[in-house]
């Protein structure tokens, strides 16, 4: 199989696995070429992923990066380009396939590009569909663009919608992250290294946190609806601690399909890389008799007020998604340099919205109608969250 690809957040979680499956087709006689790589400021890691992948172009988020960029990249034949207009230009690059891997907003603007050349979009990036759920399902549609979810909830329900039109509910699971079993007073004085140790993923710190406050979760409720078309009163989430079944769609006459594996990213990137044909990876294979039982509990609501938090803001609409993933931005950042509690980090993001909801209840209201009006609710949202968790951290 020919295919030229790019990866934007090359030197993340997913863009690092992204390069195993890779090389591993290309070990197998895949064609695959490389157009662009992305990253944000780990340029030790980017020079390794050009050395590797060979691109013709590679971006650095990072301005004040390009002249060291320059000169390790020298004699690589890529050309180097820094700041948001090269990450832009990334996903403008004429690749077939572009992963979307950048962690939050900011992977909005490459993938958006990638999605005005109507191509496939592997979409790790669940920030995207969150703070742009409506115009960016819209644009996809507009421009013939394929959107193939990597997230691995969404690719196993991906997997499994044979029938989109017979669907009674989804079901989401979780894994319940790292304080699963742990009481409200151990969480108040968790650690970002404790928040940062998923039982069953290794991936990038933000959606770490995500995962032990179960935002993560909320966000993918967000991500699963405007990507196929669901309520959320028609999306259940369950816990499952040993993270096998990655999600369930329910039909109408009462069959229940699910996508099960091994917890790889590397499963659903080879999938979306391959799609609709299937590849050969070398991940671990499921071995039931060993797992011996997998089993499921419904969300603890008080101590993980998150999930709810995200499902009100979806049932609020596609402005008060792009609010709630903002300032779960800003929180969770101020969590990971120390200056606010775990618990705190659900507080800012409630205490943010209802502020938007009482000083700036018309930016909520309406439902943006262009990428400026998301910006300027995301702004908001960021500057609101910002307060709350300066007075927290006062406090
Ligand atoms: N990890 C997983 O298993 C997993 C599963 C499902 C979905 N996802 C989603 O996939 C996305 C990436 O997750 P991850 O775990 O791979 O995160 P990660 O390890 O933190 O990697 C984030 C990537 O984004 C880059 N980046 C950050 N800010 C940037 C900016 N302003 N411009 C350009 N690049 C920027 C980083 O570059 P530097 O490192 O060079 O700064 C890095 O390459 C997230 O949206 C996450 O929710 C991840």
């Amino acid at each position: 199989m020919t295919r030229s690809v790019s990866i934007l957040g090359v030197t993340g979680s997913v863009g690092q696995s992204t390069i195993q499956v890779i090389e591993e087709l290309r070990g197998q006689g895949w064609d695959i070429s490389v157009e662009a790589v992305a990253a944000g400021r780990r340029l030790d890691v980017l020079v390794d992923a050009c050395r590797r992948l060979k691109p013709k172009f590679a971006a650095i988020a990072d301005l004040d990066l390009l002249g060291d960029a320059k000169t390790a990249l020298v004699g690589l034949n890529v050309e180097v380009g820094a700041g948001p207009a090269a990450i832009e230009e990334a996903g403008a690059r004429p690749a077939d396939w572009v992963m979307s891997a950048i962690v939050g907003a900011a992977g909005l603007a490459p993938t958006m590009a990638a999605v005005r050349r109507g191509v496939h979009v592997a979409l790790a990036n669940k920030e995207c569909l969150v703070c742009a759920g409506p115009l960016f399902i819209e644009a996809a549609k507009a421009h013939g663009a394929t959107l193939l979810p990597v997230d691995s909830e969404h690719n196993a329900i991906f997997q499994v919608l044979t029938h989109p039109d017979r669907v009674e509910r989804l079901t989401l699971t979780a894994s319940g992250g790292p304080f699963r079993t742990w009481s409200r007073e151990q969480m108040a004085a968790a650690t970002p290294a404790q928040a940062c140790a998923h039982p069953m993923w290794s991936m990038g710190r933000k959606i770490s946190v995500d995962s032990a406050t179960l935002m993560n979760k909320g966000l993918e409720l967000i991500e699963a609806a405007y990507l196929f078309g669901f309520t959320s009163k028609s999306i259940d989430v369950i816990i499952h601690p040993q993270s096998t079944v990655h999600s369930l769609v329910h039909y109408v006459d009462g069959s229940v399909l699910a996508q099960l594996g091994t917890p790889d990213m590397r499963i659903p990137i080879a999938y979306a890389l391959s799609w609709p044909d299937r590849a050969t990876v070398s991940t671990a294979r499921l071995d039931l008799a060993k797992l011996s039982q997998l089993t499921f509990e419904a969300p603890d609501p008080v101590r993980f007020p998150a999930l709810g938090l995200a499902r009100s803001a979806l049932d609020r609409g596609a402005a008060a998604t792009t609010a709630l993933s903002a300032a779960n931005e800003i929180a969770v950042e101020a969590f990971l340099e120390g200056r606010i509690r775990f618990l705190d980090i659900s507080s800012t993001v409630e205490q943010a919205l209802s502020h938007l909801e009482g000083a700036e209840a018309g930016l909520l209201a309406k439902m943006p109608s262009s990428f400026d009006e998301v910006g300027a609710v995301d702004q908001a949202a960021r500057r609101a969250a910002r307060r709350v968790a300066g007075n927290l951290a006062a406090a």
